[in-house]
């Protein structure tokens, strides 16, 4: 892969996911609803780094070869709609979104009905089109700090064997980053409950950077 778009690119997760994937060496795209506002964003951080592309959702989309979903778990549905013809046949999507709720101060998941947000996110491409996900429980603070090394693991699961292993190598990309393939798509449940984990583990212990190393692998 060498070009990459990151719908929601702008956002807390994304821009440091789509910092550091440029400076990996990637051709760049973020999606945005407001591509001239997003210009300005980009343009304030990436000033130093490669340069990023900015697009309206559906152009980013349009031929990309892997297009990462950085966008809340609540607009995801109405974003899939508007995006659906644009995806090519054998196109990876890569789902980063935690089906949270925060009312009250309160963290929550949200009951899906497909399991988890990955699933119910497949369930809602086209067919042709592959699902991995990934980039689910590395903390945003720490991905946009991004001479920062990580220093942690990620899980990765997907809907094929190809799938899961093109999502890994992207992970591979990041200096720090390990890739942990953990199997289907309804991994995707666990992976979400542990990023709640992870931010109940930040508020409790008033740091900012939890995340996760696996032992023994
Ligand atoms: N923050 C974290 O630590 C973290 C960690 C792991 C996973 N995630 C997941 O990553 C995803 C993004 O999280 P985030 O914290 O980066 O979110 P965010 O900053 O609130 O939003 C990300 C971007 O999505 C777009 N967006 C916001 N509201 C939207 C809406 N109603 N409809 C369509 N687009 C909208 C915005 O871009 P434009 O205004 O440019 O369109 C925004 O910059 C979420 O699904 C979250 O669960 C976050």
């Amino acid at each position: 892969v060498t070009s990459l778009t990151i719908l929601g690119g702008t956002g807390r997760q994304g821009h440091g996911l789509a910092q550091r994937l440029a400076h990996a060496g990637l051709r760049v795209t973020v999606g945005s609803r407001d591509p001239e506002r997003a210009r300005a964003t980009v343009a304030a951080w990436a000033r130093s780094g490669p340069p990023i592309t900015v697009a309206d959702h559906a152009s980013a989309v349009d031929g990309a070869d892997v297009t990462i979903l950085a966008v809340p778990f609540s607009s995801v549905d109405q974003l899939l709609l508007e995006i659906q013809p644009q995806f090519k046949d054998g196109a990876l999507v890569i789902d980063i979104t935690v089906p949270l709720t925060f009312a009250g101060g309160k963290i929550a998941m949200l009951d899906v009905a497909e399991g988890s947000a990955a699933e119910h996110i497949r369930a809602r491409l086209p067919s042709a089109v592959r699902l991995a996900a990934a980039f689910k429980t590395v903390p945003a603070q720490l991905l946009g700090a991004t001479a920062d090394p990580l220093a942690c693991d990620e899980f990765v699961c997907g809907d094929s064997d190809e799938a899961r292993s093109e999502a890994a190598a992207l992970v591979r990309l990041l200096p720090g980053l390990r890739p942990i393939d953990v199997g289907p798509l309804s991994r995707a449940r666990s992976i979400e409950h542990l990023t709640a984990l992870a931010i109940a583990i930040n508020r409790r212990h008033n740091v900012h950077e939890a995340r996760f190393r696996v032992v023994g692998l």
